[in-house]
């Protein structure tokens, strides 16, 4: 079967409960070029083609010079900021690429529940498919992140959530059932579900993902090795 391109993952949970690393695991599998907005430097240093950017001006120059290689050693370009004026530009830039993961880390602190229409992460929400661009968020506080994000999203990916606004988001979205298991899930355990599936009540489908320590590490491994046999 052919792969979707065009996927939206929402990770959504307390701090410290593994949503940086899951998506660190989630965009290596995915085996796409990325850019990263990483504003808790959730990411370590991983071989070479993991870059790491202090700005837009460095990573559009970056691009300008080397988008071939960009692309054909699908490297993880990374950008370490809290500005959200940087984030926009981030999203600009993202939107002139074609069949690239982007990941925000921290999505609600960039933009809230209502979402400009004016801004670039908007025509990515929305039109982002033309584009072929696999949009991986995550977030501390469910309730406050942009309804158009996820309205759009296809999988969620759900962790601890003490807030009690957070919890009424979760309840009114994905049920009772769901909102129950959130209040006493472990650290690094994670709901997840898959909007695109439905099974035959309607519903969609709701499975448990555990992260390990030595499956981020492995896949680490996996990469670096990848990487050198590319050389
Ligand atoms: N499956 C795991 N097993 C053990 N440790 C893990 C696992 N996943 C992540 N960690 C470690 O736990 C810490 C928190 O993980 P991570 O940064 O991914 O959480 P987070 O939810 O993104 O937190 P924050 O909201 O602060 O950004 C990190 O030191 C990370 O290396
Ligand atoms: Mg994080």
């Amino acid at each position: 079967m052919q792969a979707k391109f065009n996927t939206f993952h929402t990770i959504m949970g307390k701090k410290g409960y593994g949503k940086s690393s899951l998506c660190d695991i989630l965009l290596i599998l995915n085996n796409r070029p990325a850019l990263i907005l990483d504003t808790t430097n959730g990411f370590p240093p991983l071989g070479k083609n993991r870059l790491f950017f202090d700005d837009m001006e460095e990573l559009n120059l970056y691009l300008q010079l080397h988008y071939k290689e960009f692309i054909s050693k699908k490297q993880q370009l990374i950008l370490q900021t809290r500005d959200p004026e940087q984030f926009e530009e981030l999203c600009i830039t993202a939107y002139k690429c074609s069949k690239i993961s982007l990941f925000i880390d921290e999505v609600d602190f960039y933009c809230g529940a209502s979402l400009s229409k004016k801004s670039a992460f908007y025509d990515i929400i929305h039109t982002g498919r033309h584009q072929e661009i696999d949009l991986y968020t995550a977030s501390r506080r469910p309730a406050n992140i942009s309804r158009d994000l996820t309205s759009q999203t296809d999988i969620f990916y759900l962790t601890m959530t003490t807030e009690n606004r957070d919890f009424d988001y979760i309840k009114q979205a994905f049920g009772e059932d769901v909102s129950d298991k959130i209040k006493t899930i472990k650290p690094f355990h994670f709901l997840v579900i898959d909007k695109t599936k439905t099974n035959a009540d309607g519903s969609n489908p709701i499975n448990l993902l555990i992260t390990k320590k030595e499956q981020l590490e492995s896949i680490y491994r996996l990469n670096l090795k990848k990487e050198s046999k590319n050389d």
